[in-house]
């Protein structure tokens, strides 16, 4: 059977980094990146700038041809509209407020849950007709389940931890020595580590957190808090943020630094991995001379099918087994609560053995391998690895002389292991489709991709929640169109082949 590849198949988009060659223009989220729309048949395509942050034109729909000359009027307008999106506060003023309001009496502390901010007395009236609440001190510790999660928005998918995984986390960092954890995308976990100093009974950890989110401006001071975008490491604060950064990575007080993020699952792998590359870069500067080739210890959470991505820009991660699993995500809960299992996983460059996996959640430790592996993932002694990616077991094909994904037969035409019903043809010393094994297209190509998007119901509530990961609505500037990882992301979320 031939398999026609429909026209939006025949082009992709990448994007480019530059290394400060000319300067991007801007918009209300900072420099934006530089896109090239590949067509079928041509070497290089038109290049253009477009939002690193927002996968949704409604978000921000900022657009410019490389070769464009903008006009002065439309420049200004830009501007205008950059300055009209900033923070009603400067954090500074944030910190300020904050005082005031711990200092009032109970019956004052006042959250406008319409605005989604503390207000003083003195504004009262700006709110008078909005949904308020009153605020209790433990609430003020909070802020991730004060401030409703951003989670319609696609740019901005805010998935929180449940409390399995945010103290797992936080048990193995503490548990490898690490006591500065710099919090990249991950709120959650800042809270508990602050919650834990209260307690007194460990030794205390520092933590940052740096998100988009500027609503945590309200409740972090200074050295806890920046406003941050890690698709183009763009402090909207500037050069006092990256002071704040700069200081907590140095580790001259003799406590060690780790960072933890946890970006949007649509998020483009490339421009992330350059701005964890740049922390570490940072990091790096302020070690001693003779541990200068050191990486900065990092833990990166993401999907399982991003690993050949983010491998591919980090080569010095290893993706860990453990399931990462959200509050307020359906679809990515943990196996053992009968639900689908979370393809969220950990990437680090921390030993693998060091990660210790919960046995009583499902996890072992192979000797072999010298990591925790999940229990269904068994050492194959003809790979001599524990070769499961997705949870489930896979089985080894002699004729691949490889592991293979449980529902996937081996192909005598292709030669290879495929799914059973994908279009079969030789495509000799072709990488085959990621989603069904066979070596006629690519992922992106895939007909059988769509079947299984609409076969169960969970693509549907993945729609509902706003959780359609495409990243880049540019592959035809007027139209809107996912790209093969954000498919990819999307078909995993409905279920995994
Ligand atoms: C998938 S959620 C992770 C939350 C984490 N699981 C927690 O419970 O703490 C993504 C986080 O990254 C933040 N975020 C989204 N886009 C961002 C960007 N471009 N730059 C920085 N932070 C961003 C969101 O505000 C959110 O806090
Ligand atoms: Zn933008
Ligand atoms: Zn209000
Ligand atoms: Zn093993
Ligand atoms: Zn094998
Ligand atoms: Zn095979
Ligand atoms: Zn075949
Ligand atoms: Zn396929």
């Amino acid at each position: 059977m031939d398999v026609p590849v429909s026209e939006d198949d025949s082009f992709g988009i990448e994007v480019i980094l530059t290394e400060g060659e000319t300067k991007a223009p801007s918009c209300p989220h900072g420099p934006t990146l530089l896109f090239e729309k590949l067509s079928k048949g041509e070497e290089r395509g038109r290049r253009f700038y477009a939002c690193s942050a927002c996968r949704d034109r409604k978000d921000c729909n900022f657009f410019q041809w490389q070769d464009e000359k903008v006009s002065e009027a439309r420049l200004l307008a830009r501007q205008a509209e950059n300055q009209a999106r900033r923070p009603a506060f400067t954090h500074q003023q944030y910190c300020s407020r904050f005082k005031k309001f711990v200092s009032l009496l109970e019956d004052d502390k006042k959250f406008c849950q319409d605005c989604q901010m503390l207000f003083l007395p003195g504004e009262l009236n700006a709110h008078a007709s909005h949904k308020s609440r009153a605020i209790s001190v433990a609430q003020l510790r909070k802020p991730s389940v004060l401030l409703c999660p951003l989670e319609n928005k696609k740019s901005n998918a805010q998935y929180l931890f449940t409390d399995r995984s945010a103290h797992f986390l936080l048990n193995t960092l503490a548990g490898n020595g690490y006591s500065k954890v710099l919090c990249v995308g991950t709120p959650r976990l800042q809270e508990l580590i602050k919650m834990r100093n209260l307690d007194g009974k460990h030794e205390t950890m520092k933590s940052l957190l740096l998100d988009i989110d500027f609503r945590y401006a309200q409740f972090y001071g200074q050295d806890e808090f920046c406003h941050y975008n890690m698709f183009n490491h763009h402090f909207f604060e500037g050069e006092a943020s990256s002071a704040v950064l700069q200081a907590f990575l140095s580790e001259s007080d003799g406590k060690k630094v780790v960072m933890v993020a946890d970006p949007p699952f649509g998020g483009l792998v490339k421009p992330l991995a350059s701005s964890f590359s740049l922390i570490s870069q940072m990091w790096r500067k302020l070690q001693s001379p003779d541990s200068r080739s050191m990486d900065m210890p990092m833990i990166w959470i993401f999907p399982y099918y991003f690993e050949s991505r983010i491998l591919e820009c980090l080569p010095s991660l290893i993706m860990l087994d453990y399931q990462v699993d959200y509050d307020n995500h359906p679809l990515y809960k943990h196996g053992k609560t009968g639900r689908k299992q979370s393809p969220v996983r950990l990437f680090t460059n921390i030993p693998p053995g060091e990660v210790i996996l919960p046995e009583e959640e499902g996890y072992r430790f192979c000797s072999i391998c010298r990591r925790y592996v999940w229990s269904l993932n068994k050492h194959c002694a003809e790979c001599n690895i524990c070769p499961s990616k997705d949870g489930r077991e896979w089985k080894h094909c002699s004729v691949c002389e490889k592991c293979v994904k449980p529902s996937w037969k081996h192909c005598q035409s292709c030669g290879r292991c495929a799914l059973p019903n994908h279009p079969c043809g030789q495509g000799q010393g072709m990488e085959g489709c990621l989603n069904c094994g066979s070596v006629k297209h690519k992922y992106k190509a895939c007909p059988l991709k769509d079947a299984h998007r609409t076969s169960k119901c969970q693509s549907s509530n993945a729609k509902r929640e706003g959780r359609n990961p495409s990243h880049h609505p540019f592959l035809n500037p007027r139209a809107k169109r996912k790209s093969g990882a954000a498919r990819k992301a999307k078909k995993t979320a409905a279920v995994s082949t």
